[in-house]
C-alpha cells in the first residue's frame, strides 16, 4: 500500500486526519453563488433548492463571485473498466490503467468544445488504497507521470489542471507535481479540469461537520465552502449538471455526493479505456433530451395543466362539447357563464 511520509507503521493511512487549514481566499463558485442566492429569494424555477428556512448570520460574509471559472456545464466522470478492459486483452490491471490515462487525455481534449466548463474525474477514491499495494503504485506513478506530461498541454490549450480530495497521504513527489501542474495553470479559462485523488464524499461531508463551530446550523452555501475546504476545491463547489459512469456499473462509488444532488445520471457499458469524445457527445445529447426540474415543476407539467389546450385538442374538445349541448339543450336551462375547459394530457 500507497504510505505517505505522515503515515504512522500499524496505522491505516485513512485513518489519519488530514490539516485542519482552511483554503485561503475562498470563493463560492458563481454557479452555485447564483443558486444560491435564488435560493434564498425563492424561486422555483432557476434554483435546485428549496431555500433555507431564514437567512443565516454566517451568511452575512460576501462572498465574491469566482472571475475566472469557465462557463458551461459541469460534467463528472466516474472512470470504471481499466480492470477488466486489461484483462479482456490479456494484460496487467495496471495495462488497464494506462489506456484509462489516453482515454483522460483524449476526453478532455474534447471536452471545452462540447459546451463542458467543469469536468471532475474520479481518478481515485479514498476506499482504493484497499487495492493491492503494486496496483496503488502503479497507479500513483501515472497520475504524476500525467502531470509532468499534460501541464504544458493544458496550458497552451487554457485548461486549469486542480486535484481534489485529501493531500495528507500523497507522497511528497506526487503532491509537488500537483502543486506545481495547479500553479502553472491556474490562468486556463477555458476549462476547469478536477481529478478527485484520496477522494472520499463521506469523509468531505464529515470533515466539513467537524470544522463548524457554531450553536446553529449552517446555510447549505457555508456547508458547501467547508466541504469545498476540506477538499482543496478552489473554485467553490459547483454542483454537477450530468454525471457520467463507464464499465456498466449503476452507483455512485461515494462520489461527489453533495454536488450530486440534482445531478443527471448516464450510466454506460463502455469500458473507460475505450471511452472518447464521441462517447461524451453521445451523454450530452442525452442530458440536453432531459427536463430539469430541480423539485419544481418544468415545461411539460406546465404544459400538462395549461388552460389553453392545444388547437387540434381544443378542435375535438369543441365538437365534442357542442354535441353534448345540443343532447342536452331541451333538459337544462343556459348555464350563466360556461365554466374554462381544462384538459390535462397527463396523469
Ligand atoms: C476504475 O477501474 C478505475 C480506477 C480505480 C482508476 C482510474 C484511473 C485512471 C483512469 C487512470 C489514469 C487517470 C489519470 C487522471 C491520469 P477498475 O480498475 O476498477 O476497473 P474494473 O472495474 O474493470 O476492475
Amino acid at each position: 500500500m500507497e504510505q505517505s511520509p505522515l503515515h504512522k507503521p500499524g496505522q491505516d493511512p485513512r485513518d489519519q486526519d488530514p490539516e485542519p487549514a482552511r483554503t485561503p481566499g475562498f470563493v463560492l463558485h458563481p454557479a452555485a453563488r447564483a443558486r444560491d442566492a435564488s435560493a434564498r429569494a425563492g424561486s422555483p424555477t432557476t434554483s435546485p433548492h428549496a431555500p433555507d428556512p431564514a437567512p443565516h448570520p454566517a451568511d452575512a460574509s460576501a462572498r465574491a463571485p469566482d472571475p475566472t471559472a469557465p462557463s458551461g456545464l459541469h460534467v463528472a466522470i466516474i472512470m470504471d473498466g481499466n480492470g477488466r478492459w486489461a484483462l479482456d486483452r490479456g494484460k496487467p490491471r495496471t495495462a488497464g490503467h494506462r489506456a484509462g490515462a489516453e482515454a483522460v487525455r483524449r476526453t478532455v481534449e474534447a471536452a471545452a468544445s462540447l459546451g463542458i466548463g467543469t469536468l471532475t474525474l474520479y481518478a481515485f477514491s479514498s476506499d482504493n488504497w484497499r487495492r493491492p499495494a503494486g496496483e496503488v503504485r502503479a497507479l500513483m506513478r501515472l497520475f504524476r507521470a500525467y502531470l509532468a506530461r499534460e501541464t504544458a498541454r493544458c496550458v497552451e490549450q487554457g485548461v486549469r489542471l486542480s486535484v481534489i480530495g485529501r493531500r495528507d497521504r500523497l507522497d511528497l513527489p506526487l503532491r509537488r507535481a500537483i502543486e506545481a501542474a495547479e500553479a502553472a495553470t491556474a490562468g486556463g479559462r477555458t476549462l476547469h479540469l478536477r481529478l478527485a485523488v484520496d477522494y472520499s464524499s463521506r469523509d468531505a461531508l464529515l470533515q466539513a461537520a467537524g470544522r463548524w463551530r457554531r450553536p446553529f446550523p449552517p446555510s447549505r452555501a457555508a456547508f458547501a465552502e467547508l466541504i469545498a475546504e476540506a477538499i482543496h476545491a478552489t473554485g467553490g463547489l459547483p454542483d454537477v449538471d450530468l454525471l457520467i459512469r463507464t464499465g456498466g456499473e449503476q452507483r455512485l462509488s461515494d462520489f461527489l455526493l453533495w454536488e450530486c444532488a440534482y445531478a443527471e445520471l448516464f450510466f454506460t457499458p463502455r469500458l473507460w479505456p475505450d471511452f472518447g469524445p464521441a462517447d461524451l457527445e453521445a451523454a450530452l445529447t442525452e442530458y440536453r433530451r432531459r427536463e430539469r426540474r430541480f423539485g419544481g415543476l418544468g415545461p411539460s407539467s406546465l404544459q400538462a395543466t395549461s388552460p389553453e389546450p392545444p388547437p387540434s385538442v381544443a378542435a375535438s374538445a369543441r365538437r365534442f362539447a357542442d354535441s353534448a349541448d345540443d343532447a342536452v339543450q331541451d333538459d337544462c336551462p343556459p348555464a350563466a357563464s360556461p365554466a374554462p375547459k381544462r384538459i390535462s394530457l397527463t396523469a
